[in-house]
């Protein structure tokens, strides 16, 4: 049997350590034949397909990014794209193909199931938020880098009296703000699941400082929404007005907002760090090097039980197949550990 490997969407630490879990299963379990598809989905419009073997996947365990190039190509936005990329599958003789992406390369996945082409996914993103599985790859290491930058601004911020902002990513969901806030001792966190206001933000910077500290750090994520008077659901800053294939803006440039906005509020000198694709780079944890591994096993045996349209999870300790429609499910910060955080708000 042959079968197609492909990542879509932004990359994210541990692609290539499931690209080779794949192979490597496939090739010495099953014997299959592994072709890798270039950049995302835009490689089976345009055929652009390379053999993977043992050799080409020997030694890109640690490395960040794809081996295979990734994009944000919709088939479903171009009229008969994805008519045309299940009949190349056909054509190149690919029976399954294992999607290792977020919420949009896993959509285009279930749409092309639907479509009668064999696909099972596997969750990444470096924001947590896909449905149906307690993790994916690529957040531990998110979480890591942010959580030592907040260490590392920690140290200025407290030798320059200053207050320092750092925005992190998180579209829809705050979970590498929280997590790094909490791990790195946030004295306030932001997330896009609680608008909030400019005032309340500096009441707590100015509590904090009434009590006797010189300096706080308030990490807030790109997709956090800024709350006025009578606006429930605030509004998200965006980069520009211009959206991908999947209807995305780009986001970021909160954090300047905000940091002007408290600096002019309280009076206290404050900084801003966005810390941007940097959360996304270089080389995995441990533990997003084992989950990406065990994902990418699990991923080989759905596809020889022949469990299409399914999607490999986390679930406590165990690596389980749910549909892949649960993980279209935005999951949102758990409200519970929002408010563990807060307690050290301030
Ligand atoms: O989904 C992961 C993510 O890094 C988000 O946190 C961020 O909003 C988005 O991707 C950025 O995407 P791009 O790589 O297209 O700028």
């Amino acid at each position: 049997m042959r079968i197609g490997v492909l990542t879509g969407g932004g990359d994210c630490p541990g692609l290539n350590a499931v690209i080779r879990a794949v192979v490597s299963k496939s090739k010495i379990h099953y014997e299959w034949e592994v072709f890798g598809i270039k950049n995302g989905w835009a490689g089976f419009v345009n055929k652009n397909i390379e053999e993977l073997t043992l050799e080409s996947v020997s030694g890109i365990l640690p490395k960040g990014g794809t081996i295979l190039g990734t994009s944000r190509t919709n088939p479903f936005k171009e009229e008969g794209a994805a008519e045309i990329i299940v009949a190349n599958a056909k054509e190149m003789g690919i029976a399954a193909t294992v999607a290792i992406g977020g919420e949009d390369t896993l959509g285009v996945a279930n749409g092309l199931c639907k479509l009668g082409m064999p696909c099972v996914g596997v969750p990444k993103t470096i924001d947590n938020d896909l449905g149906g599985t307690d993790y994916t790859f690529g957040f531990d290491t998110a979480v890591n880098i942010a959580t030592e930058a907040i260490d590392r601004l920690h140290t200025t911020a407290e030798s320059h009296h200053r207050v320092m902002v750092v925005e992190v990513m998180g579209r829809h969901a705050g979970w590498i703000a929280v997590h790094a806030g909490i791990a790195g001792g946030a004295d306030v966190i932001l997330i896009p699941e609680q608008p909030f206001q400019v005032t309340e933000v500096c009441a707590l910077v100015k509590k904090r400082h009434a009590r006797g500290k010189s300096f706080s750090i308030v990490v807030v994520a790109e997709g956090a929404k800024f709350q006025h008077e009578g606006d429930i659901d605030g509004s998200i800053i965006t980069q520009d007005v211009e959206v991908d294939d999947f209807g995305h803006v780009r986001l970021g440039g909160i954090g300047n907002i905000l940091g002007k906005e408290i600096e002019r509020q309280t009076g206290f000198e404050t900084r801003v760090s966005v810390l941007g694709y940097v959360q996304r780079g270089g080389t995995p944890t441990a533990f997003d090097r084992v989950l990406a591994t065990r994902f990418g096993i699990k991923a080989c045996e759905l596809v020889e039980e022949g469990e299409f349209g399914k999607m490999v999870a986390l679930r406590g300790n165990k690596i389980i197949a749910v549909d892949m429609e649960e993980a279209l499910e935005i999951k949102r910060v758990d409200m519970d550990l929002y408010d563990l955080a807060s307690i050290f708000f301030g």
